[in-house]
């Protein structure tokens, strides 16, 4: 049944690697995520947004997660990432959901501490674990865009307030990530990351990993980081693939076989970053 991650977290705080949180969209994207994590013996984080919720519904996501986490023997923990409204989140803690990210980031500071409580609040008391955001982070992640102009770094003293007053197990971080593909390489602010790790304890979170050079992930990991999140990086190349498929079979009708290689070419992404994390061979 559902996994909460705070142990998984935490064993990967005290280990010094990232458990990888990989955004999935449907009972493909799911079986390449779980199969690739068995495999390589790694503990996996299934997120969903919630447009991903609204499109495959809380109750379906929930029992295929269920099902994998049974029919696997790593940790398999469904994640909501980026969510904002607390009746979704109670809605699949009801469901069995163990693990939930409050995404409060976009109010002013007071606001996001009294919105951030009463989520912890409400999930402390059914057995989940919650992270939440401090900074903003640019780039658009489903239908959450968020300007450029409207990005900030986290402070790391405000840091150590806010997970000091929110009771939070995790701290989503924005030290420089966008959600999405960069145009050029970005330039994370590593000695920010350093100050946060100094004044704050909980694992911390990279979102926005898509793009990021290894080194710098890695990097990061050694400074805290414990849970690492990908989305589109791994989106791309089941659509290119499904794409190339089927303007090459004009006749393909049988989704049973035309989402093979857009599964193959998932796996490989999938395969790679469970290697950066370094969470391969850990259980
Ligand atoms: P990317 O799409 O940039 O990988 O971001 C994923 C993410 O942070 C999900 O919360």
């Amino acid at each position: 049944m559902g996994v909460n991650t705070k142990e998984m977290l935490v064993k990967a705080q005290k280990d010094g690697y990232a458990v990888p949180a990989f955004n999935i969209h449907n009972l493909e994207t799911l079986q390449v995520v779980v199969e690739t994590a068995a495999e390589l013996r790694s503990p996996v984080i299934i997120a969903g947004t919630p447009s991903t919720f609204a499109y495959g519904g809380r109750d379906y996501i929930q029992a295929l997660v269920d099902v994998a986490a049974t029919r696997y023997d790593v940790p398999i923990a469904l994640h909501l990432d980026h969510h904002e409204v607390l009746d979704d989140i109670k809605e699949s803690v009801v469901l069995g959901t163990k693990s939930v990210m409050i995404d409060a980031s976009h109010h002013p500071y007071e606001e996001n501490v009294a919105i951030v409580k009463e989520v912890v609040e409400y999930a402390h008391a059914h057995g989940a674990t919650v992270e939440a955001e401090l900074g903003r982070l640019g780039g658009q992640e489903d239908d959450l865009v968020v300007d450029a102009a409207d990005a900030y770094y986290t402070d790391p003293a405000v840091a150590k307030d806010f997970v000091e007053k929110t009771n939070i197990d995790s701290l989503a971080v924005a030290i420089g990530t966008a959600h999405g593909m960069y145009k050029s390489e970005p330039k994370l602010d590593i000695n920010r990351l350093a100050e946060i790790r100094k004044v704050v304890d909980v694992p911390l979170v990279l979102h926005g990993a898509s793009g990021i050079p290894f080194d710098t992930v890695r990097t990061c990991i050694e400074l805290g980081v414990c849970k690492v999140n990908i989305a589109t990086e791994l989106k791309n190349p089941f659509s290119d693939a499904l794409r190339q498929y089927l303007v090459t079979h004009e006749d393909a009708n049988d989704p049973r076989k035309y989402m093979e290689p857009a599964k193959a070419a998932m796996k490989k992404v999938v395969a790679e970053k469970i290697k950066m994390c370094m969470s391969d061979n850990r259980y």
